[in-house]
């Protein structure tokens, strides 16, 4: 790495504004396999150490005036922007993402920095017209709130929780992955830059089961999001039934990608590209099942398999389309899902690429069934299959037929399927026409399988508040 500013790479965890370090947690580049670093493994006592100095930072920041913490959110911001490029070198170094698409997560985790550092402002609350007397309600901060994020986003999962958390008032304890934490800290080290209170901003760093623990058994803690498995999701939202937290889960999804006869053929294969192939598919919104209509199988088929057939895989800091996979452990998901697919009648359409054990080649499978295991899982790599359908009943049927309901998209130029279509499909966030359904300003979050909650948006900030009703007598 080549950092401007190399006080970012920072291998230490952030308690109450104090920074420990102890290389306990090796963090491993996924191109090269070495190191970059190690960080320590914050142990329960640690966390709830973090914990109490959230908690104690906490009631001079929900009293800071909402335009004083606009202004340090702002301040944030503008240094994760002016930082843009080392952030995205860090980024791209521990979670593998090429550079450029490094550098637009940095954009995209500050845009909610910026965001809700404007809702700071707006967070109101209302009169109510009783007889007899006044009543308002009130909207306060929940508490102290545990973040804890996962690898794939390593800047922008802590922005879209952190941002609104801290414009609510509360204080977090944040626990980024074991894979992937010096981006997170790297925040850490801005948001001190800022001016961002001691204590506001804590950051545990190491393996997830005893932080894990200690977050969700603290009664001071009042609100626990996180992103992740659906597998981890319920576990966490049971380990913290007992302190009954708040909880914003954003969890696993199984994206349906339909193309119909009268879509836009180019418009469609530029967004299943989009859609399936962001971050070398490791993301919960991309496309995991794409359904075709037969009338346009075979052209769509030849598109996309040029496309992807053009693609470049390599270590991320060379400018490639699809860096590394994150471990060993997705590899083998991958490269099951893919033997299961071709054992059931898939075939591989797209060239192949003679790579190292840790990147996966891009695939695009045609004939996908689904009595194929990617049918019904999420694979979270670069792998298209593509199933073909006959009616938009059948079409709905098997994009529904999922316990998920994260992302779904479809394509098609009817007017009236549209608001059909889209108004049938049992998912928190659909994409007609456009393979991207993430920004600031969307609401963000699924159904059934894939979670509780909304994060960005207006709905964001109501995570992190609650509504206190405040009735006045003898006025
Ligand atoms: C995720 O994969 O969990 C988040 C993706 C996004 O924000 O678009």
């Amino acid at each position: 790495m080549n950092l401007t500013d190399p006080s970012l790479l920072c291998p230490k965890a952030l308690i109450g504004g104090e920074w420990i370090a102890r290389p306990d947690v090796e963090v491993i580049n996924p191109a090269t396999q070495r190191s970059i670093g190690a960080v320590p493994d914050c142990t329960h006592a640690e966390t709830e150490a973090a914990i109490t100095a959230a908690h104690e930072a906490m009631s001079a920041w929900k009293t800071t005036d909402h335009a004083t913490r606009a202004d340090l959110l702002l301040a944030w911001h503008d240094l994760m922007l002016d930082h843009k490029a080392d952030l995205a070198q860090i980024l791209s170094a521990e979670q593998g993402k090429p550079l450029a698409e490094a550098e637009g997560e940095i954009a995209y985790g500050a845009s909610f920095v910026r965001w809700f550092a404007e809702e700071a402002r707006r967070i109101n609350g209302k009169v109510i017209p009783v007889p007899g007397k006044k009543l308002m309600a009130l909207k306060e901060p929940v508490g102290v709130a545990a973040i804890i994020t996962p690898w794939n986003f390593p800047n922008a999962m802590i922005t879209r929780k952190v941002a609104p958390a801290l414009a609510a008032g509360c204080s977090v304890v944040i626990k980024p992955s074991d894979l992937t934490p010096f981006s997170a800290i790297a925040l850490g080290v801005l948001a001190q830059r800022a001016g961002i209170p001691a204590g506001v901003i804590n950051i545990v760093t190491g393996l997830p089961t005893e932080i894990g623990a200690a977050l969700t058994q603290s009664p001071i803690v009042r609100k626990l999001s996180f992103t992740g498995s659906t597998r981890v999701g319920a576990l966490l939202a049971e380990q913290s039934a007992p302190t009954l937290k708040r909880l914003s889960l954003e969890l696993g999804g199984n994206a349906p990608f339909v193309v119909f006869d009268d879509a836009d053929l180019e418009a469609a294969v530029e967004g299943a590209m989009v859609s399936k192939f962001r971050n070398g598919g490791q993301t919960c919104v991309c496309a995991n099942r794409i359904l075709v209509q037969s009338g346009i199988y075979d052209q769509f088929i030849d598109k996309l398999t040029a496309r992807v057939d053009a693609l470049t895989v390599g270590e991320g800091q060379a400018g490639v389309d699809i860096g590394p996979m994150i471990n060993a452990a997705a590899l083998d998901k991958i490269n099951s899902h893919i033997s299961d697919a071709l054992s059931k009648g898939a075939t591989r359409v797209t060239k192949k690429r003679d790579l190292a054990p840790q990147f996966a080649d891009p695939i695009v499978l045609r004939d996908a069934n689904l009595d194929m295991q990617l049918a019904s899982e999420e694979t979270f790599g670069p792998v298209a299959p593509v199933f073909r359908f006959e009616t938009e009943e059948e079409a709905l049927e098997i994009a529904n037929g999922t316990p998920f309901g994260l992302a779904a998209y479809f394509y098609t130029t009817d007017m009236a399927r549209a608001f059909r279509f889209g108004e049938a499909l049992e998912f928190g966030l659909v994409g007609l026409n456009t393979g991207a359904v993430s920004n600031a300003e969307a609401p963000f979050g699924g159904v059934k399988f894939s979670g509780l909650g909304r994060e960005g948006a207006q709905e964001g900030i109501e995570e992190y508040l609650s509504t206190k009703a405040f009735h006045m007598g003898g006025l």
